[in-house]
């Protein structure tokens, strides 16, 4: 499973591509809005830090201006993926840009049939938001699973990007599913990185060196 980090705060992705984690970038515009700044300039930083793929979202509404903002988006680079919104005009532009050899994520998935009909368009990831439906009361996993079976019995290229993740047992639950890619906000791999008995441990063996380097300095 392909994780991507779904954030637009350069030092986060910094800091977990060092460490060799990051298959990849989601962000919208709302994650945008929270670093400030220009969006333009992040979007340009993020394709340079980033050589997986790096989801852009276009924020027209209408089918010319997706097209318009997609193709501006992907002079960012190859890997740059246009986001694109689970709508009639969203699809269209889906259908078109993937024609023309543009990758696209259809976002703001919350059905199996929004999921179907993006694939059908030729999505190249359907984002299902897993963690807006746990806030309404539904199991978002549900989705996921759902999705996985109809890409399953048809043989869609169309990639599973569970996103709108809330917590590490998401993570396992979606990797279980058999889900393609989880995006995941940094806190949420932070947590998945540590564990109180891999702190304890460390502890403790430090210590336990310190007291034997101590016993030696006293010998000598
Ligand atoms: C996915 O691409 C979205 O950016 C994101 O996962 C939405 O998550 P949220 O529901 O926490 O805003």
């Amino acid at each position: 499973m392909k994780i991507f980090l779904d954030t637009a705060n350069l030092d986060e992705i910094r800091k977990y591509n060092d460490m060799g984690l990051l298959d990849g970038i989601t962000t919208n515009p709302s994650l945008l809005a929270k670093e400030g700044g220009d969006p333009h300039e992040a979007m340009e930083e993020i394709t340079r830090i980033i050589k997986g793929d790096v989801s852009l979202e276009v924020v027209s509404t209408d089918y010319d201006g997706m097209m318009k903002e997609g193709k501006k988006l992907r002079e960012y680079g190859d890997h740059v993926v246009v986001k694109c919104p689970m709508t009639g005009e969203g699809l269209r532009a889906c259908k078109s840009l993937s024609e023309q050899g543009i990758p696209v994520n259809v976002t703001l998935v919350f059905s199996p049939n929004q999921a179907l009909l993006a694939a059908k368009a030729g999505a190249k990831y359907v984002s299902p938001f897993i963690g807006r439906l746990d806030d309404i009361g539904h199991t978002g996993m549900d989705l996921i699973k759902e999705i996985k079976q109809i890409f399953t019995n048809y043989n869609f290229n169309t990639q599973i990007l569970v996103a709108s993740v809330r917590h590490p047992q998401h993570v396992i639950d979606a990797a279980k599913t058999g889900a393609d890619v989880v995006t995941l906000p940094p806190a949420v791999l932070g947590k998945m990185l540590g564990h109180a008995l891999t702190d304890k441990g460390l502890k403790a063996f430090l210590a336990d060196w310190e007291k034997l380097q101590a016993d030696n300095s006293n010998k000598t």
